[in-house]
């Protein structure tokens, strides 16, 4: 067997590569190397050393196995020693004049560069250890990508780098063929051979790169050069290898051969020996296969735009109309209208739809898209998640409420931060547009006594009309709504709740217009039917006198509540004297004076005081008769009644219409359908 070696060994061509000791090797050709490899770095059947392949956003290195000897107090003095290197390369990128992202030769004290990051990294470095002086990392940069957060010139340069990325001195790739001759421009992405040299004097701290086209000689004037005193930045044991990286763009990074020197040159490389470096992808035949590989790309991508279009405007389509609904919310289900027919009722919400806004949100005018109907969308904008729940059974309900004296609310839409109300369109608007802006005509008393029976019996139903008592919480002139008939209708019922859910349960928060407020409401906090009657009191007095129950033209002093003025035309015996100007003296003072003395009754402090609406609609109806009443008997708590409670509280400055709550918060409405 020893036999047959010996006879063997002749014919065995000595191995291309010849490494010898640690500090001096030289590879020509990489087949036997024992290189450290790691990441897409391999050996490639004909002996090339190929860092990476098209992968994308990939990285590899190869490193001499074993450490260098940069042992500072051995040898000469006491600095890093001088070496030398030369390597062969060639960059081969995927796609022409794309590059990802380049190569560099490391001297570093790993052998696989932890926690680097490809890409404009490199495969050297990361954003966390960029420039950081414990990297101990020297590195000469073949770069073809511009890395603006590295300050790099261009997508074509060399570059010396010490712990950084920013290199110390940089340059665009090219060569001066003699001392004499102008700079001769290379492309690193060209795929072609080029051959490198690295000198580091120890002396002189000069660290020279030269660059040429192989078989070009070595350049007498150096590319790029720092000075660079490596012994503040070496450790003792260094590693030499090279890095490369992809990125979004990727290109084939080889070396073809290495030789590496401490302390004088290296040795120089056997050109034509080295394995030849395929400057295309394939073969012939594998250029056509990109052809078509390309052309399939660019179709593929193609689909892929327009499915990603199609799929983009159905996720905007859906967000837009993107609803909120919870499990709770199914037995509700028939209430619910979906928020696409809301937005094309309304047209988008557009402004011309617009017909009223205020307290609780804003008023859109719409026609349902299948039924026709017209509608009357209020969008109410509700971002406490707290009570929803409690208020969404509420209005589900209370859509079950059915009389001809309330305004029909058809259905529900919950979104994110949004509840919209749908409900019937009540063409003549609200009443407070007749009684007080002067744009409509004036009611006459016919009409007004109408709406008043109208608006009682809502009111009677929702106290006692139906398996629960609903608090209506905000009667006012705004809040009832005329049809093409004029007939009364309130709306609005039990949206007050809304406010009073969301709320601290520890505070009390009263909802509901100065005005028409009842006095108990600021002691207790609490609605009842009762204050209900107190508003509706307030009403009566509003619609018979054309004014609102608070004069605010009126100066601070002598501002008075309608209910205070009313009596005092008791007192000196001409009650009807009130009655609003604007009928001209055209009504039956009977029913108006009737009318008055309910409203100062509804309006009494004391609650218990107060009738129920059943008394009220009998009244009304004349099917009772109202209990004898004189002015004395109100007037002493009158004042007090009316507002002086609240004045206490908010002040004589307050707007007769302003919404009030206990928490001092107050803003204007306008509420009209
Ligand atoms: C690149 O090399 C890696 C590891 O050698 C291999 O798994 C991968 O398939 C190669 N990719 C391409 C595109 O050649
Ligand atoms: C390859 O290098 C490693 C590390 O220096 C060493 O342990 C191993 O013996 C080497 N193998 C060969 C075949 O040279
Ligand atoms: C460096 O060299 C000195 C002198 O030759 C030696 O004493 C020391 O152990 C060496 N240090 C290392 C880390 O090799
Ligand atoms: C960056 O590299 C260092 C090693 O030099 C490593 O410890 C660190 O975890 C890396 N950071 C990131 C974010 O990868
Ligand atoms: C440099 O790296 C060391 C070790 O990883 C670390 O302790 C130090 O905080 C880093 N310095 C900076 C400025 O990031
Ligand atoms: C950069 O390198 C060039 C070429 O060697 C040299 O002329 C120039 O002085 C260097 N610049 C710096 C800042 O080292
Ligand atoms: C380089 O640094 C080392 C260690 O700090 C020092 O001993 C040496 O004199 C420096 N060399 C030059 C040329 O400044």
């Amino acid at each position: 067997m020893p036999l047959l070696l010996f006879l063997l060994l002749p014919f065995f061509t000595p191995p291309p590569i010849h490494a010898t000791a640690a500090s001096e090797f030289i590879f020509n050709g990489f087949t036997t190397s024992n290189l450290s490899l790691n990441g897409l770095a391999h050996i490639t059947s004909n002996g090339l050393l190929l860092l990476t392949n098209d992968t994308k956003e990939a990285l590899g290195h190869a490193f001499y196995p074993a450490p260098i000897n940069f042992n500072k107090s051995s040898g000469s003095g006491s600095a890093t020693p001088s070496f030398s290197t030369t390597f062969v390369f060639a960059i081969v990128p995927q796609y022409p004049d794309v590059g990802g992202h380049g190569l560099a030769f490391a001297i570093s004290p790993w052998k696989d560069l932890p926690g680097s990051m490809p890409s404009q990294h490199l495969g050297l470095l990361n954003d966390s250890d960029n420039g950081n002086s414990s990297n101990h990392l020297i590195a000469v940069e073949l770069d073809t990508v511009k890395t603006i957060e590295y300050k790099d010139i261009d997508n074509n340069h060399v570059g010396i780098d010490v712990n950084s990325l920013i290199s110390l001195n940089s340059s665009t790739v090219g060569y001066y063929k003699s001392t004499m001759s102008a700079f001769t421009k290379l492309n690193l992405m060209a795929g072609d051979p080029l051959q490198v040299w690295i000198n580091y004097d120890a002396d002189s701290t000069r660290l020279d790169v030269r660059l040429a086209p192989a078989k070009t000689p070595k350049p007498a004037a150096p590319l790029v050069s720092s000075t660079v005193n490596l012994s503040r930045v070496a450790l003792n044991e260094m590693y030499v290898g090279f890095s490369a990286s992809t990125g979004a763009g990727s290109s084939r990074h080889y070396v073809s051969g290495w030789s590496f020197s401490l302390d004088g040159e290296a040795q120089a490389l056997d050109l034509s020996r080295l394995p030849s470096i395929p400057k295309k992808s394939d073969t012939k035949k594998g250029s056509s296969v990109v052809v078509i590989v390309a052309l399939a790309l660019a179709g593929f991508s193609l689909l892929l735009i327009l499915v990603l279009t199609i799929l983009f405007f159905c996720h905007k389509r859906r967000k837009r109309f993107q609803e909120v609904k919870e499990d709770w919310e199914l037995e509700y289900g028939p209430h619910r209208i979906p928020y696409v027919e809301i937005y094309k009722a309304t047209k988008g919400f557009d402004e011309a739809n617009l017909v009223g806004s205020g307290g609780f949100g804003r008023v859109y005018k719409g026609v349902m898209p299948k039924s026709r109907a017209e509608v009357a969308v209020k969008r109410i904008s509700h971002d406490s998640k707290q009570g929803i729940r409690e208020f969404v059974s509420e209005i589900a309900s209370m859509s079950r409420l059915r009389h001809r004296n309330l305004v029909q609310l058809l259905g529900y839409c919950r979104r994110q931060g949004e509840l919209l109300l749908v409900y019937d369109f009540m063409m003549n608007g609200s009443l407070d547009r007749f009684l007080f802006e002067g744009k409509e005509p004036s009611l006459s008393w016919d009409q007004r006594f109408k709406i008043i029976k109208d608006v009682a019996a809502g009111l009677l139903y929702l106290h006692e009309g139906w398996e629960q008592v609903v608090i209506h919480r905000d009667i006012k002139a705004s809040n009832i709504l005329l049809d093409d008939n004029l007939n009364g209708k309130l709306s609005d019922f039990g949206l007050a709740r809304l406010y009073d859910h969301g709320s601290n349960p520890k505070t009390t928060h009263i909802v509901g217009t100065l005005g028409y407020l009842a006095p108990e409401l600021s002691k207790t906090g609490k609605a009842t039917t009762c204050s209900d009657v107190f508003a509706f009191g307030a009403f009566l007095l509003e619609i018979v006198c054309g004014r609102r129950p608070i004069d605010i033209s009126a100066s601070n002093e002598d501002m008075t509540g309608l209910v205070e003025l009313v009596a005092e035309w008791w007192k000196k015996g001409r009650i009807v004297d009130a009655v609003d100007p604007n009928m001209k003296g055209s009504f039956n003072e009977e029913e108006a004076e009737l009318v008055l003395k309910l409203g100062l009754l509804c309006s009494h402090p004391e609650p218990t005081t107060r009738p129920s609406m059943r008394q009220v609609v009998q009244y009304l109806g004349s099917s009772a008769r109202m209990p004898d009443m004189s002015p004395a008997s109100l007037s002493g708590s009158i004042r007090f009644a009316s507002f002086d409670a609240f004045s206490n509280d908010f002040g004589a400055s307050c707007p007769s219409t302003a919404e009030v709550t206990s928490d001092h918060q107050s803003s204007t409405r306008t509420d009209s359908h």
